[in-house]
């Protein structure tokens, strides 16, 4: 054991989350194991703070072994990829591996089939098994493992610096705990932070669940628990208060477990703006030039999307004002998501014959109202989508945040377009120049679509500049200094450099 821990002077960031900023892919042609990096918003803001400080990252490579196999070597980044992914070197990824079965209890069973629906309020959806949880126990602990060889790494040749470990999501919520006591056993001082991506839902909803205790411990091991909106913090220090015991300090958003104070912490998250402003820029067009209006939807195939009560509001609305025949169509992207698990087959199924039955019902010689895309599209041409559709329909029942509405308001830099936002989204909270509309109610949703399909110019450019510039001053990289500061690490400086 070190005694008498000095006082640090530097901090190294560790990021720990599910997947690791890029998924490891075998290439065909040569047998090479290369890299396919992420383009996601989080990995843009992270990355380089972690490339600076020479920083980690625990996470999934994308790939499953047997008892038998070799898991495969990290390498390098390939010369041509520009994403912000490509500066962190090989060693600074600390890969966690599992095999098939465990991933399936793990990721499918418990996150995604008991977390996930629980923790969108829709208990209804959720499956509690033993079997699963324990391996959702086994793989944070094995998460928590692999994160006590990253500090042991950045403490290497240096043991003053301070290790800063950022949590991410439902999936690793008793790594902090476990961080903590590895830590502390070995006399190591570490800063730890957690933040959850999707809502944290109020105690009635919570104690539905039998490990809520479990959970709330394991968050409780950090220093700074964040969310996106002030609701779920309280929701949060409500459960800690129920069930726990704890006392509380709801104006200051502080926890008091142990001998230790927990910081509660609200931080929308947003999104790189200036590169969807870029890419909306120099993206060619997709749609045709027609004179036909575009409504669009983007959302990852998942029932908390409300993708069946938007396509019912949209054939209201053309049963309510027939006049749109042949003047304007729906775009809906869907993009598949956790394909394994049964609640996301069966909803495919459904909107499958939903899209279906309505383009039978108002198709005519040259038009259908519905343009169904499931599938990925790319970023260059989700911008294009963003930029040139009329209306953007973004109606989720439940959402943690919701990036489409965001990323939508940067690319919007033509004719402003018409934002249509559900109250139940994180975004909701603060996009206030939408459109909210409560996507149970269908028809009040139709007649938002019919408002949004008339709005005067004039109105829609004014609306429409409110939401950007909340959305560029309020990017991402915001955000992660936001987090850096209630974590009081001096990684960022106050111009939202980073330290070197
Ligand atoms: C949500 C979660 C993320 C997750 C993403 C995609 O946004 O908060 O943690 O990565 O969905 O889901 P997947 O299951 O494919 O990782």
């Amino acid at each position: 054991k070190e005694e008498n821990v000095e006082v640090p002077e530097q901090e190294a960031l560790i990021v720990v989350s599910n997947r690791l900023p890029f998924v490891l892919k075998k290439n065909p042609l040569t047998g090479v194991v290369e890299r396919k990096s992420s383009a996601g918003g989080l990995v843009t803001a992270v990355a380089p703070v972690v490339v600076q400080c020479k920083g980690k990252w625990v996470g999934w490579t994308g790939n499953f072994y047997g008892p038998n196999e070799e898991p495969d070597y990290i390498p390098e980044a390939d010369i041509n990829d520009k994403t912000p992914t490509a500066g962190i070197k090989a060693d600074q990824i600390v890969p966690v591996y599992y095999d098939k079965t465990h991933f399936n209890n793990y990721y499918n069973g418990c996150c995604n089939g008991a977390f996930w629906p629980l923790f969108h309020s829709m208990p209804d959806r959720a499956v509690f098994s033993v079997d699963h949880w324990q391996d959702y126990v086994a793989v944070n602990k094995l998460f928590s493992e692999k994160t006590l060889e990253a500090i042991h790494g950045v403490r290497e040749g240096n043991p003053t610096v301070t290790p800063l470990v950022w949590i991410h999501d439902y999936h690793l919520m008793l790594a902090g705990n476990t961080i903590r006591e590895l830590s502390e056993n070995e006399g190591i001082a570490v800063k730890i932070g957690f933040f959850l991506h999707i809502p944290f839902p109020p105690w009635d909803i919570f104690r539905i669940c039998a490990w809520d205790e479990d959970i709330l411990m394991g968050l409780l091991g950090c220093d700074v628990v964040g969310f996106h909106i002030e609701d779920y913090c309280l929701n949060f220090i409500e459960c800690c208060h129920r069930r726990l015991g704890c006392r509380v300090d709801r104006k200051n958003m502080i926890v008091e477990y142990g001998n230790r104070h927990i910081r509660v912490r609200a931080m929308p998250i947003g999104i790189p703006y200036s590169r969807f402003v870029q890419l909306a820029e120099e993206a060619p067009r997709v749609i045709k030039i027609t004179t036909e209006t575009v409504i669009l939807g983007v959302d990852r195939l998942d029932y908390t999307k409300g993708l069946i009560n938007r396509l019912h509001a949209f054939e209201k609305l053309l049963e309510h004002h027939p006049e749109y025949i042949e003047k304007v169509y729906f775009m809906q992207i869907a993009v598949p998501s956790r394909t394994d698990v049964k609640e996301y087959q069966d909803l495919k199924e459904e909107i499958d014959q939903l899209v279906g039955k309505i383009n039978g019902k108002f198709s005519t010689a040259n038009w259908s109202p519905i343009r169904y895309i499931y599938g990925c599209i790319s970023q260059n041409e989700l911008a294009s989508f963003y930029r040139d559709a009329s209306v953007a329909l973004v109606t989720p029942l439940r959402d943690g945040m919701n990036l489409v509405a965001k990323e939508f308001v940067a690319c919007q830099t033509g004719d402003p377009g018409v934002l249509i936002l559900s109250p139940f989204a994180g975004a909701g909270e603060m996009m206030h120049e939408a459109l909210l509309c409560n996507p149970y109610e269908i028809e009040e949703v139709a007649e938002a679509l019919h408002t949004a399909l008339q709005m005067p110019l004039e109105e829609r450019a004014m609306r429409m500049q409110g939401l950007r510039r909340r959305e560029k001053k309020n990017d991402v990289t915001t955000w992660m200094h936001m987090f850096m500061q209630a974590m009081e690490s001096k990684l960022i400086k106050p111009d939202k450099s980073i330290m070197t």
